[in-house]
């Protein structure tokens, strides 16, 4: 299964993406974790990157690419694989395409959580993050078992720098102009799926569960 999560900053795109590269055994891939594992090792790659990220800007499409193309190129992306956040403009879009066509393979499902804007402010101030692996909760939404601590690998749970209020509103702008468009490029391949993301946790995992399974 090769699948793609698209979704507005705070759709939830993190939080489905672990339960479903657990429950159906493929690696995932978020660009924005390798941006920020890049920032906290101050690799040339994180000092050029934070750049844009403290701003709510994309990093730029010539550093991304490779990046993600290289990334695909392992071993554990055999069996397919979860992208989050990343094809996010059309030529990044494009790019993935071409790479996989030339392996002849092409990805299954572009999975669209949706989910409208009033609701993604409170997701955003609300979000922690565990530095160490990546895992994303929520102090009224999905809190940890214990509190300030990450449930996986009990790393102290922390709030990303791009949370802030003034920051969330440039992603969402962003997003609008950049990532949007590709809801349709999907959707004109018949490889769109859009889930409604204002349900629970639980219940938006089930739906994609259900896509998955009866799609496979
Ligand atoms: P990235 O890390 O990808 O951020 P994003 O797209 O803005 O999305 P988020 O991670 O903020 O949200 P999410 O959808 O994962 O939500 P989550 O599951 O955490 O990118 C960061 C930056 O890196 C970009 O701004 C850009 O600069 C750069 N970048 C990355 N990829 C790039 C690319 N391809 N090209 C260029 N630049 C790139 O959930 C949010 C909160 O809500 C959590 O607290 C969670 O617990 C809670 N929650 C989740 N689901 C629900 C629910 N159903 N009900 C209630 N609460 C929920
Ligand atoms: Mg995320
Ligand atoms: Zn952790």
């Amino acid at each position: 299964m090769r699948m793609i999560l698209l979704g507005p900053p705070g759709a939830g795109k993190g939080t489905q993406a672990k339960l479903i590269s657990e429950k159906y055994s493929i690696p995932h891939i978020s660009t924005g974790d390798i941006f920020r594992k890049n920032i906290s090792e101050k690799t040339p790659l994180g000092i050029k990157a934070k750049e844009y990220m403290d701003k709510g800007q994309l990093v730029p499409d010539e550093l991304t690419i490779d990046l993600v193309k290289d990334r695909l190129t392992n071993e554990d992306c055999k069996g397919g694989f979860l992208l989050d956040g990343f094809p996010r403009t059309v030529k990044q879009a494009e790019a993935l395409e071409d790479f996989l066509r030339d392996k002849g393979k092409a990805i299954d499902t572009a999975l669209l959580i949706n989910v409208p804007n009033e609701f993604i402010l409170e997701r955003m101030t609300g979000r922690r993050v565990c530095p160490s692996c990546g895992a994303s909760y929520h102090v009224k939404f999905n809190p940890p078992k214990v509190n300030g601590k990450c449930d996986i690998c009990g790393s102290e749970i922390v709030q990303r720098k791009d949370d802030t209020e003034d920051t969330v509103k440039e992603r969402l702008d962003v997003y609008e102009k950049q990532t949007q468009p590709l809801v349709d490029f999907y959707a004109s391949r018949d490889q769109l799926f859009v889930v409604d993301g204002t349900q629970s946790i639980d219940e938006v995992f089930i739906s994609i569960s259900n896509h998955i399974e009866g799609d496979k």
